[in-house]
């Protein structure tokens, strides 16, 4: 419930915790309506604090009774908790609460998924047999305090055991099991940990079982539990999982260290998934997947998914967090891994254009806008609202920066120290920086910054040519942000190399360290004048603002030996392209038209880097590209330009596509791996460009026997466009009206594919579908993602578009805050646009914001958005 102001938590008003807890024994007697959890927890003084205050975080819980060293004590309600009196030595706190997992619809805590059983199901038909809800948990960031009273921060942290009583056939919680009878089990982690990473799952499980042998030939048992009936999808995340432990062995030296890993499905859940030790609790989406029922993009996305939330158990578990300022700590690196880990077992150069992909359409966006915030912020109101791409991907990039400062052995070299000096300990980004400066000898001061200053740097670039010298001098600037006005200069270290008239290298890769607002590197002896390649294999998270004559663009297209590079040329040239025709000035359309073809037609690069050289810049993108140069993007007029230019290339490209299709015609059975979803995603791009065309022949062709979801989804997505699409989408919905997961691909296809004036019919008549349901976050992510990646759609004139997800927002945010704060994102772009726009969204953020009761999370996210 809202309180009266919701009231920010300060960085600095860190103080260490007035207790430890050297033990934690807990029993749950599993009931839907009226679970008891009972405590036994073993405090002691904290000799490095100050304070003497016993204070225990709860909300929502019952108090049955509470004693101290076996005699009942009075406890005060206060804040967030209970306090109590109690000795100033060693005790032991004992409590037994009573909650309620079933109504837990914030799928927060201890909560029972589906929570829809009853209503409606995947088919909306009751004739199906209702699925029996299991238990389960999500507590991070702070959701132990709704499971029993604790002191529910990061820097506590205790060994657990867990006892748990209850019918369910099979009932797990974190560590190795140590006990089990007639209705009850009992799991003991000998490793200390905060609450945050504790887990309890019970309910009607099946489990896909292996093992992996460590380097030192310890045995793990592995499990992946799902309902019965997905075990069929268990294939591929097993693979991953073993995959994950042999990299993490390999790259970073990290052994497993516990008996049992194990991963669980649940369907309900508000995130990707959740690293509890040993106990890994996943979306149905982060992990199951098959041939029949998942894209490549699926399988890619499960693959690195899993290795995070293994990876986070020596970065996030043995080492965590002294407080949530310090996320990025554990996210950040983690997200670095488990991008080192794709470009590893998969391409490299792929992987790191699909993560620069990621990270400019959402962090980007999100630094360039009212939400923009450090990566290390100075205070926050709810912290599950900081679950964001700049604690995450920006984290990422700077340890991604600081490696490549450092160098590969250094970097390894401090991840040692990192390890060694930190094993079990909770601990703050200053920390780690800390290892980095003394096991490298270098002052990290100035790169700190890149953790304290929100903001996309800008980076300039002009050039001088003269007589054999030739001189790059670049100018950063960084836009203010919400709360900072004014940003001192990074460290930005840009990759550069030179080329020949006829691309070879005259400079190899050279990293540049860029510490001033304005700085010149010279390089000297050349024969001839280069062409530059900056901030290869993107270097640093900036925006180039170069001018650069089309041609040159062209010409690194065709043969930049930085195949990030390479990509970002051609991909800049369509950007130039789509401006201009959004601002009806000249545009370098025949130059990027036969740079395209040229490149498409060289079987000498890899299909999946064609794929992504082909794909179109974004609607959002290129709205705020324009906003960067002044113009007030048009929606519609951006989304006719784009219209226009897939049109023109599609006609260009026409010769090209039959022999180039066949090329792309996977014979053997299907394998989601780097070779074949190359193929497939090329082959996919030029079917869209062929639709144009065909009207759709090709499309229904490859609807008609594809035998995998990439190769059916992609037809289905052809003849939306085509408009051809109303009968396969009763056979997909009839074919697959019982798997949630497929399901939410028929929701989302609708209205990715949907008319602008249409987006907004198509949302409302979907959300009448007896399968659409607010209570399962990836349906409702299915249906209002899609529509807020649909900028034309959403953005229509008319404020259709902001009244219809204003509406939906309201109606969630009593039931599930965390998904309705996130959601009100969509909004986050709003000050790009005109008047009329602008005045629209303000009165539908004014509307959500007056709703008597509006959570926390989503009354700071639309307090931000709205300022
Ligand atoms: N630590 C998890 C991960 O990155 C994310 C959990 C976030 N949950 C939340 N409610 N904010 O893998
Ligand atoms: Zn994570």
């Amino acid at each position: 419930m809202k309180d009266a102001s919701p009231q920010p938590i300060y960085l600095t008003d860190y103080t260490p915790p007035a207790y430890l807890v050297d033990d934690v024994h807990l029993t749950f007697r599993l009931d839907p309506t009226a679970t008891r959890v009972i405590s036994r927890i073993s405090f002691r003084p904290n000799p490095d604090a100050a304070s003497k205050r016993f204070f225990l975080h709860g909300e929502g819980l019952k108090l049955i009774s509470s004693r101290v060293d076996g005699s009942d004590i009075d406890v005060r309600d206060v804040e967030n908790g209970i306090e109590a009196d109690v000795p100033d030595a060693p005790f032991v706190w004992e409590a037994e609460v009573e909650i309620d997992p079933k109504n837990n619809t914030a799928l927060e805590g201890l909560y029972m998924s589906p929570q829809d059983v009853g209503e409606s199901n995947a088919s909306g038909r009751d004739s199906l047999p209702a699925i029996k809800p299991m238990y389960c948990t999500q507590c991070e960031a702070e959701g132990f305090r709704k499971i029993t009273y604790y002191p529910d921060r990061p820097d506590v942290m205790a060994p657990f055991t867990v006892r748990i009583e209850g019918d369910e056939p099979v009932m797990l919680s974190n560590g190795n099991p140590t006990g089990e009878g007639d209705g009850w089990c009992e799991w003991t982690d000998p490793w200390p940990k905060p609450a945050y990473l504790f887990a309890l799952v019970a309910g009607d499980l099946v489990a896909r079982e292996d093992s992996f042998t460590t380097m030192s030939g310890k045995h793990v048992d592995l499990k992946l539990w799902v309902r019965p009936g997905d075990e069929g999808k268990t294939a591929f995340g097993m693979e991953a999982l073993k995959k994950s432990m042999k990299w993490d062995e390999e790259v970073y030296g990290r052994e497993y260290d516990l008996d049992i890993f194990q991963i669980v499905a649940v369907s309900d859940f508000n995130m990707g998934a959740m690293e509890n030790k040993g106990l890994n609790i996943f979306n149905t989406s982060a992990v199951l997947c098959s041939p029949e029922t998942s894209t490549d993009a699926n399988f890619e996305r499960i693959e690195a998914i899993i290795a995070h939330e293994y990876f986070h158990n020596w970065t996030g578990n043995r080492i965590t967090c002294r407080d949530w300022f310090q996320l990025s700590l554990k996210e950040g690196l983690t997200v670095f891994r488990d991008q080192s880990f794709t470009a590893d077992v998969r391409s490299e150069a792929v992987a790191r254009i699909s993560d620069v992909i990621a990270l400019r359409g959402r962090q980007f966006r999100e630094d360039n806008g009212p939400l923009a915030h450090q990566v290390q912020p100075d205070s926050f109101v709810e912290i599950n609202n900081f679950y964001t791409a700049t604690i995450y991907e920006k984290g990422a990039e700077i340890i991604r920066m600081l490696k490549t400062l450092v160098g590969d052995d250094a970097y390894r070299k401090a991840l040692d120290l990192y390890f060694d000096r930190h094993d079990g300990q909770a601990c703050t980004i200053d920390d780690w920086l800390t290892v980095f400066q003394d096991s490298t000898g270098r002052d990290l001061t100035q790169f700190k910054r890149w953790y304290k200053q929100a903001g996309t740097p800008r980076l300039d670039v002009t050039e001088n040519w003269d007589d054999g010298t030739y001189q790059l001098t670049f100018t950063q600037t960084t836009p203010p942000t919400p709360g900072q006005d004014v940003k001192e200069p990074f460290l930005i270290p840009i990759a550069v190399g030179l080329l020949g008239p006829n691309g070879d290298e005259v400079q190899a890769t050279k990293v540049l360290e860029m510490t001033e607002g304005t700085q010149t590197f010279t390089f000297e002896g050349l024969s001839y004048r280069p062409t530059p390649s900056i901030l290869r294999h993107f270097s640093a998270p900036v925006i180039l603002t170069r001018e650069t004559p089309p041609e040159e663009r062209a010409f690194l297209f065709a043969h930049d030996t930085d195949a990030f590079n390479r990509w970002e040329a051609g991909r800049s040239l369509a950007k130039e392209v789509l401006v201009g025709l959004v601002t009806g000035e000249d545009t370098p359309q025949s130059l990027y038209l036969d740079a395209l073809a040229t490149m498409l037609r060289n079987d000498d690069l890899d299909p999946a880097f064609r794929a992504l050289a082909l794909q179109m810049p974004g609607e959002d993108d290129l709205a705020q590209t324009l906003f960067d140069a002044g113009v007030t993007p048009d929606p519609d007029a951006i989304h006719n330009a784009a219209e226009t230019l897939k049109q023109a290339r599609a006609e260009h490209l026409q010769d090209l596509l039959p022999r180039l299709m066949a090329d792309m015609e996977v014979t053997e059975p299907f394998v989601s791996n780097a070779e074949q979803s190359g193929k497939r995603a090329l082959g996919l791009g030029l079917l869209k460009l062929a639709t144009r065309l065909d009207g759709g022949k090709a499309a229904q062709a490859q609807w008609d026997r594809a035998d995998n979801m990439t190769l059916s989804l992609g037809a289905l997505a052809c003849l939306l466009d085509a408009g051809k699409a109303e009968g396969p989408l009763a056979t997909f919905r009839e074919r697959w009206k019982d798997d949630a997961l497929v399901m939410d691909k028929w929701f989302m296809l609708q209205i990715m594919h949907a008319d602008p004036e249409d987006a907004a019919a198509t949302v409302e008549r979907l959300t009448e579908d007896p399968a659409f349901t607010m209570k399962n976050p990836n349906r409702f992510r299915s249906v209002f993602g899609a529509f807020a990646g649909h900028p034309a759609g959403f953005h229509q004139k008319d404020g259709s578009g902001y009244r219809l997800l204003a509406d939906w927002l309201i109606r969630l945010d009593p039931l599930n805050p965390q998904i309705t704060a996130r959601m009100s994102g969509a909004f986050e772009t709003w000050k790009r646009y005109d008047a009329d726009r602008q005045g629209l969204i303000k009165s539908e953020l004014d509307r959500i914001l007056a709703t008597d009761g509006l959570s926390r999370d989503t009354t700071e996210m639309v307090t931000r958005i709205r300022n």
